[in-house]
Order: structure tokens, then C-alpha cells, then sequence
């Protein structure tokens, strides 16, 4: 069916065709044909129940951040299969984002370049939307510091603390964004030194709450070794329950896409199929580094071996975006089937039986 509609789809421009589908989406979340949705889109099996997070999630497959950057869609995803949600990124203020165009379809790669730029509506305003919603889904909220290249080393950290606190309580789990590639300081807190400054400073914002919530922070495939072994033990040391990897990379090593269309979009973060490899291999060193930590792989995700391959890697839950677009609703539930066969196949009685079983060739 989508097959059908994507050429449609693909005839608008990007962000004209998600603005249409979100609210499309929205609008169907509060219409009897929700639950008619849902019926065709929604997958149940308990062999897919992850705990985790001290949380139940009813399969590992969530929507990955920037898709529903300000919670339009959070009471609309479950109909479509998901098992979690996350939103964002949202910033302590406002912000506009980039000049339009931001977003570029890569067909021939079945993959996406954006510089969006944290566009979002601002903490106060997203955390009033989610107040108003019923969610039935785990909802992770992303958090960024504001695009504004004037907010500056302590202003930075107390803008963060500022969109933290707003969030925090409505929040399933939290995931600092430290690693957008598409603004000019959106890579600051890479800096070990200034990722402990911020996460002490969110450390003490979150003593006034008195249930705590779960804060994982994205990571990026851009850095270099050196930089990921110093931020992981940075992040050890202030107990963080975990890692969405891997964001956007502004890499574009591989692409079919021609070199003089690839200079005709510009700069931005390079996401969908040509970056599932990274994905796999840097969850995997992320898992056998830090002995099992909790892991969100998302990265070039569109079918249910990609998924799994993210698992055997060393993924609790996993995420997509991209996938999204080429293969449109039914694919969350194309996944969750085929992981089932893929548990199967394997002799695996759950889902988190399989979470790092990866072994290489000998
Ligand atoms: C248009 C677009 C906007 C995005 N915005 C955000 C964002 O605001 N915050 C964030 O953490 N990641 C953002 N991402 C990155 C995704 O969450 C995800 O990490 C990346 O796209 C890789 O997953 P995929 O290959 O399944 O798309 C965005 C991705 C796209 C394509």
C-alpha cells in the first residue's frame, strides 16, 4: 500500500510530506480510526516484552528522536506498533532551526541528509502538549541545548538544566543530546571536560525530584576513539543509565547518490542505510567496552534483520527514522514479526535472550 503512495509522497518536498503525515497523524489520534490502525498496524507477541529501565516496554522497536520533535504524535505512534517513543530534540527556548531546505532525500541510498537545526518549540510549550496527552507507550524526551551560538559555557549548562527540569517528571526516560551535527555548537559537550560540567550540574538539578527517571545520552559516530573511551568514563562517573547510538554522521563515505548532487545539498547529518554498519560496530564496542551497559542502537534500521543485528550487537531497544520514510507505517510491525521468526530460527525464547550475542567469524 505504501508502495502505492510513496511516489506521491516523494513528489513533495521533504518537510512539506512529514508536515503533512504529522498532521495527518495527529488528527487521527483523536478519531475513532485510531483502534482501526491499529488493528492493522499493531503487533502483540510477549516473546518481544523487553524489561527494562526499571520499565515495561511491549516490544524494543521506538521511534527515534526528530521524527516527533514536539510530541504531536506520542498518543498516535502506538496505533502504528511502536513499543516506545521518543521526542525531540526540545531546548530550554524556541528555536527555528536552519534555513530551509534542511532536508534531502537520498532515494538510490535509501537514505536521508538533514541540517535541520533543533528547530522545536521550546520546553514550556512541549511540556504543556505532553501534559495534556495519554500515553500508552514509554516516552523518552531528548533534551539539547538551545541553537543559539550566544549561549556560552555556563549560560550552556544552565540552559540545559533549564529544559531538564521542565521535562524530567513527564518523562519515562531522559536522553541528553550531546551530539548534533548540524549547529554550530551542538558538539560542545563532546568535550570530556565539559560533558562533566554538565553532567554534574544535571546530576544536581535532578535532587529536587523525588521519583528518579532513567538519562541515557546519544552519542555520535564522528568522534574519534580518543574522544568516545574519555566520554564513556566520563559518563560512568556520573552513573548515566545508558546510550541511544548513534546520531546523524556528517560522513558520506559509500553513497551511490552522485558527488555533484551530494555538493548541491551541502553540509548535514547522513542517516539510513549506508550508516547501519557504524551503528552495529559501534554498539558493539560500546557493549563489550563498558561490560553490558543498556544500550538504544538506532542507525540505518529498515527491516527486522537490521534490528536484529543491532540486538546480537549488544541493543536493549532499538530505534529507526529513516526506514521509516522508505517503507512507511507497516514497517514497525514488518519488524516485530520478523524478529519473532528471527528468535525462532535462532532457538531464542525472548528478545533480551538474544541482546549481545554477536560472536565475529574465527
Ligand atoms: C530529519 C531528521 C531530524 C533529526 N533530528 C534529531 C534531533 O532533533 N535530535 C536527535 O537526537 N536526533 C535527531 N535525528 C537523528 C535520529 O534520531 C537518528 O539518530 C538518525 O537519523 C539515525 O537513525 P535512522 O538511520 O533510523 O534515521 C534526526 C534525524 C533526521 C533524519
Amino acid at each position: 500500500m505504501y508502495k502505492l503512495v510513496r511516489p506521491i509522497f516523494f513528489a513533495q518536498k521533504p518537510e512539506r510530506a512529514h508536515a503533512f503525515f504529522q498532521s495527518l497523524g495527529s488528527l487521527l489520534a483523536r478519531s475513532p480510526f485510531k483502534s482501526l490502525i491499529k488493528f492493522f498496524y499493531d503487533f502483540e507477541d510477549s516473546r518481544l516484552h523487553v524489561e527494562a529501565l526499571g520499565m515495561s516496554f511491549k516490544n524494543p522497536i521506538g521511534l527515534a528522536a526528530g521524527f516527533d520533535k514536539h510530541a504531536k504524535l506520542s498518543e498516535f505512534l502506538p496505533a502504528l506498533g511502536f513499543g516506545f517513543t521518543e521526542i525531540g530534540s526540545v531546548s530550554a527556548r524556541p528555536a527555528e532551526g536552519n534555513p530551509k531546505p534542511r532536508l534531502f532525500r537520498l532515494p538510490e541510498d535509501r537514505a536521508l541528509i538533514n541540517r535541520m537545526g533543533l528547530n522545536n518549540e521550546g520546553a514550556e510549550v512541549i511540556a504543556h502538549r505532553i501534559n495534556g496527552q495519554h500515553l500508552e507507550i514509554p516516552l523518552g524526551i531528548n533534551i539539547v541545548k538551545t541553537n543559539d551560538s550566544l549561549i556560552m559555557g555556563a549560560d550552556a549548562i544552565s540552559d540545559f538544566c533549564a529544559s531538564f527540569q521542565t521535562l524530567y517528571q513527564l518523562s519515562s526516560f531522559m536522553v541528553i543530546n550531546i551530539s548534533c551535527p548540524n549547529t554550530a555548537d551542538g558538539k560542545t559537550f563532546e568535550d570530556p571536560v565539559t560533558l562533566d560540567s554538565l553532567l554534574r550540574a544535571l546530576r544536581a538539578a535532578e535532587t529536587k525530584f523525588t521519583m528518579r527517571k532513567p538519562t541515557l545520552i546519544k552519542l555520535s559516530p564522528d568522534v574519534s576513539e580518543e574522544v568516545l573511551d574519555q566520554i564513556l568514563v566520563v559518563t560512568k562517573k556520573h552513573h548515566i543509565s545508558g546510550y541511544v547510538v548513534m546520531n546523524t554522521s556528517v560522513a558520506r563515505a559509500g553513497l551511490k547518490t552522485s558527488d555533484a548532487t551530494l555538493e548541491s545539498m551541502g553540509k548535514g547529518g547522513l542517516s539510513g542505510e549506508p550508516i547501519k554498519t557504524w551503528a552495529v560496530e559501534l554498539v558493539s564496542y560500546i557493549y563489550k567496552k563498558l561490560d553490558k551497559p543498556f544500550i538504544i542502537g538506532c542507525g540505518g534500521v529498515s527491516s527486522a534483520e537490521d534490528a536484529y543485528d543491532l540486538i546480537k550487537a549488544g541493543a536493549t531497544l532499538v530505534e529507526l527514522y529513516t526506514g521509516l520514510i522508505y517503507e512507511g507505517p507497516g514497517l514497525v510491525k514488518q519488524i516485530n514479526k520478523g524478529l519473532v521468526q528471527l528468535l525462532q530460527r535462532d532457538g531464542y525464547k525472548t528478545i533480551q535472550e538474544a541482546v549481545g550475542t554477536y560472536k565475529p567469524e574465527p
